[in-house]
């Protein structure tokens, strides 16, 4: 039986982000270059997809190349863009007959013309789509926007206790989007790296020791499993949790007071 046929369905998280990390290592271990593994990073992509799909997730957030991602060699940079514009391409099709959604959030006006290019394309021709919503992060941190955001707020000319919670939320990239309530991260690491930070405040962060190439469908399930098993508190006690009333879903995002 698959481990998505024990997944409460009534508790699905609407939003899942990942960290795909563990490419090179994984390279390295079958005596290959770094590119070999993020090459392979794409089936492990397609599996995460098409996991989520299956269990009803709505958002899927995939963290394809952070800000401090330039610093690595010219070649795997460009072959990293090339892959990305090279999945694009070939994956369009699929997406649509899947009706996916492509979006993408972070610094893109600082990738290639190509990959821009094609990014743009690929949003466009998915913009109809509405089963799930997949977000790349390319030149991504987290840093990086919340930074952006203070700038657009100071620049919107808000007087400080004009200022809310909700307004940063609005003027981060991801202002269309729920936050995540589960990020994954692969490789056995324990960090967040610059991701998402304001945004996974009430998250749960599930890693695993799996390499993302070796990532595949049930890996996503176990990871939802997980999540399910876990008693979601938002700084509440245990006894003030359960007698919330929640109507319907019991995956209704709580309201912090
Ligand atoms: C981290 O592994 C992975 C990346 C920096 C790139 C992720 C890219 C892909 C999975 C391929 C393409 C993705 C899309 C969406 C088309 P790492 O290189 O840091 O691995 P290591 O920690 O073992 O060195």
């Amino acid at each position: 039986m698959s481990l998505l046929d024990q997944i409460d369905k009534n508790r699905i998280p609407s939003h899942v982000a990942v960290i795909m990390d563990g490419n090179g290592r994984w390279a390295k271990s079958q005596g290959k270059e770094r590119i070999f593994g993020h090459a392979n990073g794409v089936e492990s992509v397609r599996s995460c997809l098409k996991a989520a799909t299956k269990a009803g997730v709505q958002y899927l957030t995939l963290y394809a190349f952070s800000t401090e991602n330039w610093n690595r060699p010219k070649e795997e940079v460009d072959a990293l863009m090339n892959l990305l514009v090279d999945t694009i391409i070939g994956e369009l099709d699929e997406l649509n007959k899947n009706e996916v959604r492509l979006h993408a959030i972070g610094d893109i006006q600082s990738l290639p013309d190509h990959c821009q290019t094609e990014l743009a394309r690929g949003m466009m021709a998915t913009s109809q789509n509405n089963t799930i919503n997949l977000i790349l992060a390319l030149s991504y941190s987290a840093r990086w926007e919340i930074l952006n955001a203070v700038k657009s707020i100071v620049a919107s000319g808000l007087s400080a206790d004009g200022i809310t919670a909700d307004t940063i939320s609005q003027h981060l990239t991801t202002k269309s989007f729920p936050d995540p309530e589960l990020l994954i991260r692969t490789s056995g690491e324990h960090r967040i790296s610059n991701f998402l930070l304001w945004q996974i405040a009430y998250a749960e962060l599930y890693f695993t020791d799996t390499l993302w190439p070796d990532f595949r469908e049930e890996d996503f399930y176990a990871a939802l499993l997980n999540y399910q098993s876990r008693e979601r508190r938002f700084g509440k006690t245990s006894d003030q949790i359960q007698n919330i009333p929640v109507e319907g879903d019991s995956n209704q995002p709580l309201r912090l007071v």
